[in-house]
C-alpha cells in the first residue's frame, strides 16, 4: 500500500512537470500488458476487427432478411407501404427475424465465402475459380422461397466445375443485374490490404462473370468488394466514390488483359462509370474530399423516386451500378444509425434486399454490432455458419 501511495504520488509530480496527463497512456499500456486487448498486428490492434468481420457476414444477411420479407418486401414497390407495415410491426428494433428467411442474396454470398475458405491461401485461378463455380452451382439447390433471380440460375446451369475452363461463360448483353455485387463482399474482407488490390480486382470480375459477364454486373461485384474493404480499413465513406473511379482504368486493364470477349466488354464499359460519375457528381464528393450534399427534402417518397432514377428500368437496385449505389447513398447519410440505415437501405419501394445485404456488410464492417438490436440477428437463419466464415476470412487476411 505505501508503495503504491509513492508510486501515485510520485506521477502527480511527473504531471506537473511535464504539465499534461500521463495515466491515459499508462492505462492504454496496462490493457496492452494484461492482454485484454491482445495486438493482433500492428494495424488491427485493439480495433477489435474479428467482430467486425463476423458482424460483415451476419448483419448483411440480417438486412437481407429485413428488406426481404419473405418475397412481399423484396416485391413492393411502394416504400411508402412497407414504412407503414414497419411502423405496425413497432419498427427495426421491435423485429425478430427468426421466422424471415434469407434471400438468394446471402445463399450466394455465403458460396463465395465457403470457396475462398476452402482455397485458403492458394488463390490461384486454378484453385479458387473452379472451386467458386462449384459453390455457386450447388447452392441453386437452396433456392426454394429466396427468389433467385433468372440470370444467376441460367448461368450456373453453365457452369461445369469439372472441367479446367469450366468457370468461363461468354459475355452477355443482359447480364447486368445485381446478382454478381450482391454476393461479393466477403471478397473485400478477405483481401482488404493495397498490396492485394489486384487480386480483389480479379477475383471480383471473375466470381463476378461466371453469372454475369456483362461490366454492368460485373463491375457492381467489385464496387461491392472494394467498398467493404474500405470499410474494413476504416476509410471515411466520402472519399469510397473517387477512389473506386480513379481504380477503374486498372479492372479495365486486368479485363483487357484476362482477354475474353474483349471487345463486347469494352462496348458495354461506359454505362457503370457513366452513371458513378453522375452520382458522384451530385452528391458533390466526385473531388473525394468534400462531404455529401442531400436535397433537403428527402424522405421516403423522394428516396423512392431517386432510387427509380439512377436505376436501368425504373426498379432501383437491381441492377449492378445501383445496388451498391444506393447502399452507398444509405450509408453516406446514416452513419453508425443501424435504424437510419435500414429505413434509407433495407426498407424501400427497390430491389431492396439487395441494397440491405451490400449496406449491411458495410455497416458491420466500420461498426460491428454497435446498436444493432439483437432481435435483428439472434435467430437469423444461417447466422452459425456466417459466424464462421467472418472468423475464418479474417484469418485467411492476416
Ligand atoms: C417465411 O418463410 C418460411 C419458409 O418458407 C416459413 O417457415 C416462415 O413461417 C415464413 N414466415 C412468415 C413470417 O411468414
Ligand atoms: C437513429 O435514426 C433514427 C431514425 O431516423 C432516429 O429516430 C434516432 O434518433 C437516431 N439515433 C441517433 C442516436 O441519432
Ligand atoms: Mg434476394
Amino acid at each position: 500500500m505505501h508503495t503504491m501511495r509513492l508510486l501515485l504520488q510520485l506521477l502527480l509530480v511527473i504531471e506537473l512537470l511535464w504539465g499534461r496527463s500521463i495515466l491515459p497512456a499508462l492505462v492504454q499500456c496496462k490493457l496492452l500488458f494484461t492482454g485484454l486487448c491482445k495486438p493482433l498486428s500492428e494495424s488491427d490492434m485493439c480495433s477489435g476487427i474479428v467482430e467486425n468481420y463476423v458482424a460483415a457476414m451476419v448483419l448483411s444477411a440480417a438486412g437481407d432478411a429485413l428488406g426481404y420479407r419473405n418475397r412481399s418486401w423484396e416485391f413492393c414497390s411502394d416504400g411508402s407501404k412497407i414504412h407503414a407495415e414497419l411502423a405496425s410491426l413497432g419498427g427495426i428494433e421491435n423485429i425478430d427475424v427468426s421466422d424471415w428467411i434469407v434471400s438468394d442474396d446471402t445463399v450466394m454470398h455465403i458460396a463465395t465465402a465457403e470457396a475462398l475458405v476452402e482455397a485458403g491461401k492458394n488463390i490461384e485461378p486454378s484453385n479458387l475459380y473452379p472451386l467458386l463455380a462449384k459453390k455457386y452451382k450447388e447452392c441453386m439447390d437452396d433456392m426454394v422461397g429466396r427468389a433467385p433471380g433468372g440470370t444467376c440460375i441460367h448461368s450456373a446451369a453453365m457452369l461445369n466445375p469439372e472441367t479446367p475452363d469450366g468457370w468461363k461463360i461468354p459475355f452477355h448483353k443482359s447480364a447486368g443485374g445485381c446478382g454478381a455485387a450482391m454476393r461479393a463482399m466477403c471478397i473485400g474482407l478477405r483481401f482488404p490490404r493495397p498490396e492485394q488490390l489486384n487480386d480483389l480486382i480479379r477475383i471480383s470480375v471473375e466470381s463476378g462473370r461466371m453469372t454475369h459477364h456483362h461490366p454492368t454486373g460485373y463491375l457492381g461485384s467489385v464496387v461491392a468488394a472494394l467498398f467493404t474493404s474500405y470499410a474494413r480499413n476504416r476509410k471515411s465513406p466520402h472519399e469510397w466514390g473517387k477512389e473506386l473511379l480513379d481504380l477503374l482504368p486498372l479492372v479495365k486493364d486486368y479485363v483487357i488483359e484476362a482477354g475474353r470477349d474483349v471487345s463486347q466488354n469494352l462496348d458495354a464499359w461506359s454505362y457503370f462509370e457513366n452513371q458513378w460519375k453522375s452520382y458522384l457528381q451530385l452528391r458533390g464528393i466526385l473531388d473525394g474530399k468534400s462531404q455529401p450534399k442531400f436535397p433537403e427534402k428527402y424522405g421516403v417518397k423522394e428516396r423512392d423516386e431517386f432510387y427509380s432514377s439512377v436505376s436501368y428500368s425504373g426498379w432501383g437496385g437491381s441492377s449492378g451500378h445501383d445496388a451498391p449505389m444506393i447502399a452507398y447513398n444509405a450509408i453516406l447519410a446514416s452513419g453508425d444509425n443501424w435504424t437510419e440505415l435500414s429505413h434509407r437501405a433495407f426498407f424501400h419501394g427497390g430491389d431492396s434486399d439487395s441494397t440491405a445485404a451490400i449496406a449491411g456488410a458495410w455497416f458491420g464492417s466500420m461498426y460491428g454490432f454497435k446498436g444493432v438490436p439483437k432481435a435483428n440477428y439472434k435467430k437469423l437463419e444461417y447466422r452459425d455458419r456466417l459466424e464462421n466464415l467472418g472468423k475464418e476470412l479474417y484469418h485467411l487476411s492476416v
